[in-house]
């Protein structure tokens, strides 16, 4: 029978495409204070320090491409419903296949006006000061910073609450309100963890199997699976 497969992905998803996470020891913010590179006040304090740590960071996606991981997640659409929830700004689920992605922390390759959140504009270059939107406003990347709400979560809530199954992979499930959103499931429905080095769930009464593997060698096995 189809089901309704989520998928909650965090950076460790790309991770084997060659894109650094966050938090492991030799991290992306290493070497950046994280308030000086992705929040308002560090967008205020330094425009260029912010948009040239996108810029690198935007390039760096031109040239990586999807792994084995986010292959088999698109997999799982020819049996099931899938809905991909992610942290992650790059496009790599999208390119991969998958055809339901969400981003919950926005894209790498789109800007946005500062003064309307809602122009925003498909961007695969540098992005500097003086780029403006049609009525001359500064644009700014496309990425929910520390500090500023999340506008897609109650989407992504109502998702978890249907889903038959969930699957969480590569995310450190230190940064709320995505942490969260594993608390939404049905309590009966299983929920799968993959991760090699996996946080430990509170608050979630299911059933949680841990996969403490990559995310390319975790969806090998849960393709094994029968859902
Ligand atoms: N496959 C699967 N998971 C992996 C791999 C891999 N090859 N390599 C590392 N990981 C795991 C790590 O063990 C860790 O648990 O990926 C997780 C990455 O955690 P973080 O770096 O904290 O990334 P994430 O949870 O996505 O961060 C959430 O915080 O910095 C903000 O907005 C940013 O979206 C990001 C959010």
């Amino acid at each position: 029978m189809k089901k309704k497969i989520v998928i909650l992905s965090g950076a460790g998803m790309s991770a084997e495409s060659g894109i650094k996470t966050f938090r492991d020891a030799d991290g992306l913010w290493e070497g950046h204070d994280i308030m000086e590179v992705a929040s308002p006040i560090g967008w205020v304090k330094n425009p260029d320090l912010v948009l040239d740590f996108y810029n690198k960071r935007r390039a760096q996606l031109l040239e990586v491409e999807p792994n084995r991981g986010h292959y088999l997640v698109a997999e799982l659409e020819k049996k099931h419903e899938v809905y991909v929830i992610t942290q992650n700004v790059d496009d790599l689920h999208e390119r991969s296949g998958s055809t339901n992605v969400l981003h919950l922390h926005g894209e790498l390759f789109k800007v946005r006006s500062t003064k309307s959140d809602t122009l925003i504009y498909d961007w695969r270059k540098d992005l500097h000061l003086g780029d403006v939107d049609h009525e001359g406003n500064q644009l700014r990347p496309h990425i929910v910073w520390f500090g500023e709400e999340v506008p897609a979560i109650d989407q992504a809530i109502k998702i978890v609450q249907d889903a038959d199954i969930l699957i969480v992979i590569g995310t450190s499930l230190q940064v709320y309100p995505a942490a969260g959103l594993i608390s939404y499931a049905n309590n009966q429905i299983p929920i799968y963890y993959i991760d090699p080095k996996p946080a430990t769930m509170y608050d979630v009464a299911n059933a949680v199997t841990v996969i403490p593997m990559t995310a390319g060698e975790g969806m090998e096995k849960i393709i094994s699976y029968e859902l």
